[in-house]
């Protein structure tokens, strides 16, 4: 339903290509080319052909080890190098664009994929999304003391468990990758695993390609389905220098999935979210977050036409790459789209998890999951180890080398501690 409607006014759309202020759209069929937003003002066509070409150009500006990490944050795409090599596929594709794809512009590739959610505007006004997100921040003061209940949820945190799910996640699996083969299976598992749970079931929302994203809902009683919920959830999808053989994304983002599959799993047990939470808790897990956000973009866009209304979303992304910290942990929260939900985040662990070394850093334009949820207007925020631009951004990310044996799981389970906080602060 969702593709379909989007499709037919994407094919209404491409009738007349034409140029709006900072947007170049390029008469391009949905059929062999994508729909990619850049920026809340740049939106633009790419052929897959343009498209696959300079994803594997990405590969070279990243790092192989550790100690190349500071050439490869310093390093910039050679754009009129690519032009000139490949005048016919590049031909009409933008600087940015160019950039974007090919390049270390940030975190992750930085665009969002609004092909099949494309609702029209080409222009999104990212004011008005903050302004709305604003109003809606309702939250009381953060206040440990007033919610005593959460020592016995931090209690039942278990490193141990988080380094099974990301084992299971990156070692059954010989990839994530959301075109691969078996691009089904980790959806799969996900889904069983949330279903051992007593109340839990899950449940899987399609998509346009073989990766379905779960989700599982905590329904507290007397609430219905006009109560606001609260999400929370990381990309289930990997992807590396050869994804349809080989991506393990044990920390990208194995480790966020891993995190929120754990938290749901203690906010059941306890029977937390039965007894005091005054809102349904989602969880998800993203599907095809590597192909420009796809999965969460479907599921935003699906709460939106439903005019389901959204109290806060938290996203967690790549948080087990803790090769060193000056205290139990680093956690970085990034500090856009929306800085009162990255400021209410930063004050949440200072307050309950103090041991941990709390910091903040930009994100970027479209660099994970969340970003999907802002565009649609909803309140979100995403917390990782490190951000986009900080020299200590595990280098294995997007490589095969993305292995578990790197990853320190005491230092992940923060990370549980701060995603709990969170909870028992918006939920009660
Ligand atoms: C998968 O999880 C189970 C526990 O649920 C654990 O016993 C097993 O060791 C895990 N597998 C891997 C490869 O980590
Ligand atoms: C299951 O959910 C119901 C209502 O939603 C709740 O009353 C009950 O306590 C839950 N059971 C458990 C074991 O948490
Ligand atoms: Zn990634």
């Amino acid at each position: 339903m969702v593709a379909l409607a989007s499709l037919l006014s994407i094919v209404v759309f491409v009738v007349s290509p034409y140029i709006v202020q900072g947007t170049t759209i390029r008469a391009l069929n949905p059929d062999n080319a994508r729909l990619l937003r850049f920026s809340a003002t740049h939106t633009e066509w790419i052929s897959n052909t343009a498209l696959e070409y300079l994803l594997e150009q990405r590969h070279q500006y990243l790092p192989g080890s550790r100690e190349t990490v500071g050439f490869v944050h310093t390093s910039s795409v050679n754009v009129d190098g690519l032009r000139n090599a490949n005048k016919a596929l590049l031909d009409g594709i933008s600087d940015e664009a160019i950039r974007a794809l090919a390049g270390r512009e940030g975190f992750k590739v930085g665009y969002i994929d609004i092909t099949e959610t494309y609702d029209g505007t080409t222009n999104h006004d990212e004011a008005k999304t903050n302004e709305a997100s604003r109003a809606a921040l309702p939250y009381s003061a953060v206040d440990p003391t007033a919610h005593p209940d959460y020592k016995a949820l931090a209690a039942m945190v278990s490193a141990q468990e988080l380094r099974n799910i990301v084992g299971n996640l990156s070692t059954t699996f010989p990839t994530r990758y959301y075109r691969s083969t078996n691009a089904r299976a980790p959806s799969l598992w996900i889904q069983s695993y949330m279903s051992k749970f007593t109340n839990v079931s899950a449940t899987l929302f399609e998509n346009t390609f073989n990766q379905p994203n779960v989700i599982s809902t905590l329904t507290p009683p007397g609430t219905s389905n006009t109560t606001p919920i609260i999400l929370l959830g990381g990309h289930l999808d990997s992807t590396s220098q050869s994804p349809s053989t080989k991506a393990p994304g044990a920390d990208d983002d194995a480790s966020g999935t891993a995190v929120a599959l754990h938290v749901l799993s203690i906010l059941a047990k306890s029977g937390w979210a039965y007894t005091k939470s005054k809102y349904p808790i989602v969880t998800h897990a993203y599907a095809g977050e590597e192909g420009g956000l796809l999965g969460s973009a479907a599921l935003a866009k699906s709460y939106k036409s439903a005019g389901r209304s959204i109290r806060g979303m938290l996203n967690l992304e790549m948080v087990g790459w803790q090769p060193e910290t000056t205290g139990s942990s680093t956690i970085t929260v990034l500090t856009d789209p929306n800085a009162d939900m990255s400021n209410y985040m930063l004050n949440v662990i200072k307050a309950y998890v103090p041991t941990a070394s709390v910091r903040s850093t930009k994100c970027g334009y479209g660099c994970s999951d969340h970003y999907s949820f802002s565009d649609a207007g909803y309140p979100v925020v995403c917390i990782a180890s490190y951000g986009p631009n900080d020299a200590n951004l595990n280098p294995n990310y997007h490589r095969t080398s993305d292995t578990l044996d790197k990853l320190n799981f005491d230092r992940m389970a923060d990370f549980a501690r701060a995603t709990l906080a969170w909870i028992v602060q918006v939920a009660s």
